[in-house]
């Protein structure tokens, strides 16, 4: 019953039975929050949308579970220290030493940000200090996903100690909980493990700093009452969108839910915050989906593009790179050479990688020189600037690598700067890939970072790409610049931000991938910054169709920096279908190649041109799954479901495996009729599929099409166009 109306910043909101109800809605969805009498903000429903939104406030009434106890395990953010018994979003030892807080609604606004976004914020307050946090909830209607956020200021006599701090604390009601969670290592990132909660804390998280995704991506999903296919099932996709150590703890309480807390690690990181000073947490990022896992994603790759990714809209340029070509064996004139090839190859731009700079310590192996970012001048006598020159005089252009964050200990940088290196003074050296990093809490390293990239970019205006490398995680977590040693792992973040923002504020558009040795940097907190990131080192194909296969969830294509190279067994036509679902780079010696082979790949980049938008810009469906089908299929249909691009694997070689039932499209027009072509076929091959057929959407989606992959056909790419 509509009791009476509740004025709130202006706004006018409805008042039932004394509580507050405050939605967010997004296109699907209602997160449901409730201020109860007592003042404590609850979370009461997070699902899809009732049809009348006067019942919200109903929800509450008709779960009956078993006794809270603190009457605080539906919290919209847990306090510690007073009444909680379940796991706390933030804890605090107040300025007198006191560990007790309590969070009672203040005050809340919602504000259309435009007519896709709104932003609620609702601030709490402890009724004995004078401490509060703001929960913010920003909604991306059309794309179902919201980023949630919390700030934390007080005006207490001195500082309090804050032991954790969450971005959100979300509440979830299922019968059952599947969790889908990733771990790796270098070259075998993104494994999947799917498992049943069961009561108790599971935890996820990295302590490892920079490169803080190597054994874990902040990456999950939970699917509700029953695990979700690809087109049933309700299941939420998270992440935290931070470039450092996270904890994401989902707690099945003794009522049965599913409390999910996510945020900046508190591992050594108690935070020492001052009165009058915001901390502010990153975004932890979610969308949930009730009709499976493929519609989450989808949702996530429209906002990605739409609002995150540097030019996500955009286009990308495809590449040769030199990494795996050469190594740290390169002079200027096989350089000169490789530009040559680059053009011969067909592709936009080549890429310089590591080996470059270095003087005193020569960066001839992964021992020295990281931190000289000085060009070498034996191999590099004319400079950067000649081969960006070069590179123009052969029409492609020219990116550079550079790993700005690190040092090797044999370089002139940390013979001038032992003090900007991360390092415990007294204690033994320990080193990641023989090297250390630098402390980006301190603005003069911050500067010195910054002014790599400006530095290069400045002297040349032309350079048009930059792949950004991390390959060492933190070791003892030391920085001879803060007071507060407990600060370096957050403070650590913030400074890359701090360079990331100037980089952006004066050079916007420049393509700058995320790479991290392969998947060691896989959030989005990095990624508004970048235009695309490096799922692994293991290029080998195989690999990488389960690897894409579950990055895809999170990222769309056009993020997924994809190379040709020489890992794996298969040829070249399968090495490059694999590569080209994303964007399309090669690291091979091309001179080598055979004649047939590089013709190939010549046509491919051709090919690649005309179906790239459709894969960048597109719809993507993911058809059969190479974990359970012997074939892997996937599909990509542009938004005027008018034209398409399906690729298949085999991805098992036992018993004469291959496509033994057609494989069902998805997503197509009803009304429409369509006309299927193989596409990428190597020279001298003839397809075995008859572009003569035209297809209704009907059938394609209830009965399939077959694209005869098969032990010798282990790779086909097909064109799906709709015929007027
Ligand atoms: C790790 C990256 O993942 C590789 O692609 C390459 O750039 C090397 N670093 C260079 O050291």
């Amino acid at each position: 019953m509509l009791l009476t109306l509740f004025l709130v910043g202006g706004a006018v909101f409805p008042v039932y039975s004394q509580k507050i109800i405050i939605p967010v809605y997004s296109k699907s969805n209602a997160l449901i929050l409730q201020v109860e009498d007592s003042k404590d903000l609850n979370m009461a429903y997070f699902g899809e949308k009732l049809s009348d939104e006067n019942e919200y406030k109903n929800i509450s009434r008709v779960y009956r579970p078993a006794e809270d106890y603190s009457s605080m395990l539906a919290s919209a953010y847990t306090a510690s220290g007073t009444r909680n018994l379940a796991e706390p979003a933030i804890s605090v030892t107040h300025a007198d030493g006191n560990n007790g807080l309590h969070l009672l609604y203040e005050s809340h606004k919602q504000e259309k940000i435009d007519e896709n976004v709104s932003l609620t914020t609702i601030v709490l307050k402890d009724p004995v200090y004078p401490f509060w946090v703001t929960l913010y909830y920003k909604a991306y209607v059309n794309e179902d996903v919201i980023e949630q956020w919390s700030s934390i200021r007080h005006k207490e006599k001195k500082s309090v100690t804050l032991g954790k701090f969450a971005s959100a604390n979300l509440l979830m009601r299922g019968s059952a909980y599947w969790l889908r969670q990733y771990h790796g290592d270098w070259a075998r990132e993104m494994q999947p493990e799917e498992s049943r909660l069961t009561h108790g804390i599971k935890v996820l998280d990295s302590k490892l700093g920079t490169r803080a995704n190597l054994f874990q991506p902040p990456l999950f999903m939970v699917s509700l009452d029953k695990p979700a296919t690809e087109d049933e099932g309700k299941v939420l996709f998270a992440s935290l969108s931070w470039t450092g150590n996270f904890r994401v703890d989902l707690e099945v309480d003794h009522q049965d839910n599913l409390r999910i807390i996510a945020g900046v690690s508190n591992f050594a990181s108690a935070y020492s915050l001052k009165p009058g000073e915001e901390f502010s947490t990153p975004a932890f990022l979610y969308t949930l989906s009730n009709s499976g896992k493929g519609l989450a994603s989808r949702n996530l790759h429209d906002w990605a593009r739409n609002y995150k990714l540097v030019d996500g809209k955009g286009t990308r340029l495809t590449l040769l790179n030199n990494w795996e070509a050469t190594y740290f064996d390169f002079n200027e004139s096989k350089l000169s050479a490789l530009l040559k090839d680059t053009k011969k190859l067909g592709v936009d731009l080549f890429l310089l990688d590591d080996g470059w700079f270095a003087n005193k310590y020569p960066r001839n192996d992964d021992h020295a020189g990281l931190g000289d970012w000085q060009e070498n001048k034996q191999k590099l006598p004319n400079g950067i600037s000649y081969l960006v020159k070069e590179a123009d005089a052969n029409g492609v252009k020219f990116g550079i690598w550079i790993e700005p964050e690190m040092v090797n200990p044999k370089s002139e940088l940390y013979e001038k700067h032992p003090d900007w290196v991360i390092r415990q003074p007294g204690r033994d050296e320990h080193y990641f890939r023989n090297q250390l990093v630098l402390d980006l809490s301190n603005p003069k390293v911050q500067d010195f970072v910054f002014g790599i990239v400006d530095g290069l970019l400045s002297k040349n205006p032309e350079l048009a790409y930059i792949k950004w490398d991390c390959n060492a995680v933190i070791y003892n977590a030391h920085s001879s610049y803060l007071q507060n040693q407990s600060h370096l792992y957050i403070e650590y973040v913030r400074g890359l931000y701090k360079v990331l923002q100037r980089i952006r504020a004066k050079y916007a558009s420049i393509p700058m991938m995320l790479c991290s040795g392969g998947g060691g940097r896989v959030d989005y907190g990095a990624l508004q910054y970048f235009t695309e990131y490096w799922p692994s080192d293991n290029t080998d194909p195989l690999e990488r169709i389960f690897m894409q296969w579950e990055y895809s969830y999170f990222f769309p294509a056009i993020a997924s920096a994809n190379h040709v190279t020489d890992w794996g067994k298969q040829p070249v036509k399968f090495r490059t279908d694999v590569a080209m679902m994303g964007k399309l780079g090669f690291d091979i010696v091309i001179s080598k190649l055979d004649p047939k082979d590089l013709t190939f790949c010549q046509q491919a980049v051709k090919t690649y041109d005309s179906v790239k938008d459709i894969i960048w810009q597109g719809d993507q469906y993911r058809l059969t799954n190479p974990l359970t089908d012997d074939v892997a299929s996937v599909f990509y249909l542009d938004k005027a479901k008018s034209a398409g691009v399906i690729f298949n694997y085999l991805v098992n070689n036992r018993y004469g495996a291959g496509s033994a039932v057609p494989i069902r499209l998805k997503g197509l027009d009803p009304s429409k009729k369509y006309r299927l072509e193989e596409i990428n076929l190597y020279p001298g091959t003839r397809s075995a599929l008859n572009p003569g057929t035209i297809y209704t959407s009907d059938f394609l989606m209830k009965i399939g099409f077959n694209p005869a992959v098969k032990s010798g056909r282990n790779s086909v790419v097909v064109k799906i166009t709709e015929v007027r």
